[in-house]
């Protein structure tokens, strides 16, 4: 393999909780050199939530900062913001998540970091991209409930949900990596640096474009892969939540195996495609659904889809999960079991190909994380731990900025790379 992917790309990474450090911890995998700019005394407000081990670093930040090196710095000292100007200069590209203006009030304008490097790219997550919204601060669930998500998930006749994968924050890092990536393929032509804006409301609504799809074809008639058409439930005028079906063109459902419901986690998601609906009737015993006229074709079936799930679910009650995956593997029915995180935390083949990964920590200890979900066949990927707070600070004022010591020691007496001495108890 030809070493790693960015190797050579320099990462000034102004990042914290989740979003940002999801992009940076991406960029990191890859190869690049990920410096990670921290308050002192505090660092990333998340290495202290969540705590399950105390006095060590929470899994929330571990599992988000692996390959990055730390750096303390009071972004507002004197000194500070003449390391932070420095480190501009040494890097390619700088990415933040603080709250709209907070880079500004740091003096990291646009124009300040472009005229110091105009080879700088600077990458930014936003909760809203510019309009009525776009001072608020943002945390994930807002991210859903704004971007379309919340609205379109859960039971019709239950409240709005929120859901477990992040797509607010690690789903907007992930599109904030591929803008990155993007402008600085761009840079090799153009050799100029340029901002790249990843709203999280944007990202969610990206990802949840099927249901823009769904509301404009409501426009034309109801929607009749929705349970609720079987129901007889008219539609209103904006995409419903749709419980577990299916949100393609080929009806599934969320269906029990034997265990359910006092084991939470034995069901299957099951879906009827159109080109196995002989071999669906064969499995589950209804030999006679593939040529009757009210079961054998799929316009005839949409509106029996609460009858003919209840019917598979009678057989894969029969079966555990596995063994109905295995059983309807064979005919290529599309199926998939829910599994729990234990069960995935111990799949030995998700060990195997590296998207569970144990790392070894000096503090807390063995845990385990989620490794690189993006394999590339050339290019080494390896999963190291979460820096220490601070851990890189010299290291970094020395070999990337080129400071001797004397200027190390002068910059670390000034306070710019340390915590302010707690004066209240003083007064
Ligand atoms: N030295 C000195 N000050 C620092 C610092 C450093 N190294 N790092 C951060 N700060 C300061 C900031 O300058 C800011 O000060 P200011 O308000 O005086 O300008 C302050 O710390 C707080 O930063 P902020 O980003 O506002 O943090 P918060 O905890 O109040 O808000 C969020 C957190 C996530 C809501 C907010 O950052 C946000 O909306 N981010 C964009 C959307 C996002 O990414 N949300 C998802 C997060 S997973």
């Amino acid at each position: 393999m030809d070493g790693k992917a960015l190797q050579g790309v320099r990462i000034l990474d102004f990042t914290h909780v989740q979003s940002g450090p999801t992009c940076t911890q991406l960029l990191a995998w890859f190869g690049a050199d990920v410096i990670k700019v921290e308050r002192p005394g505090v660092g990333d407000i998340t290495r202290g939530q969540l705590v399950d081990v105390k006095g060590a670093d929470s899994l929330y930040f571990t599992m988000l900062n692996h390959n990055k090196r730390s750096i303390t710095i009071d972004s507002k000292h004197p000194q500070g913001k003449r390391v932070l100007d420095e480190l501009i200069k040494k890097c390619d590209v700088l990415v933040e998540n603080f709250a709209p203006g907070a880079l500004d009030r740091m003096g990291l304008t646009w124009e300040h970091i472009h005229k110091l490097n105009p080879r700088m790219i600077v990458a930014s997550v936003k909760g809203f991209g510019p309009g009525p919204y776009e001072d608020c601060k943002v945390y994930e669930n807002v991210a859903q409930c704004t971007g379309g998500s919340a609205s379109t998930t859960g039971f019709r006749d239950g409240p709005p949900l929120v859901t477990g994968a992040q797509i607010g924050d690690s789903g907007t890092g992930l599109h904030l990596a591929l803008g990155i990536v993007t402008a600085l393929y761009q840079r090799t032509r153009t050799g100029r640096g340029q901002k790249v804006l990843c709203a999280m409301q944007d990202g969610v609504l990206n990802l949840a474009r099927v249901k823009l799809r769904d509301q404009q074809r409501l426009k034309h008639g109801p929607l009749t892969e929705y349970s609720q058409y079987g129901e007889g439930i008219p539609f209103g005028d904006a995409t419903p939540r749709a419980g577990n079906d299916s949100g393609g063109g080929q009806p599934g459902r969320i269906l029990k195996c034997k265990g359910a419901p006092e084991d939470p986690n034995a069901y299957i998601y099951f879906i009827t495609q159109a080109p196995v609906w002989g071999e669906i009737c064969d499995v589950i015993g209804e030999p006679g659904w593939k040529t009757d006229p009210e079961f054998a074709t799929p316009k005839a079936r949409l509106p029996k889809l609460n009858q003919i799930f209840a019917r598979i679910e009678e057989w894969t009650m029969t079966k555990t999960k596995f063994e109905a995956m295995e059983i309807l593997n064979k005919f290529d029915i599309p199926c998939g079991p829910i599994l729990s995180m234990k069960e995935l935390a111990e799949d030995q083949s998700l060990r195997k190909t590296g998207t569970v990964v144990e790392v070894d920590h000096p503090t807390r200890g063995k845990y385990l994380s989620v490794g690189n979900p993006i394999k590339l066949s050339d290019s080494i990927s390896e999963v190291k731990r979460s820096p220490l707070l601070g851990e890189h600070t010299d290291e970094i004022l020395s070999d990337v900025l080129g400071f001797k010591a004397a200027e190390i020691a002068d910059i670390k007496n000034s306070g710019a790379l340390s915590a302010p001495e707690k004066k209240e108890k003083a007064a």
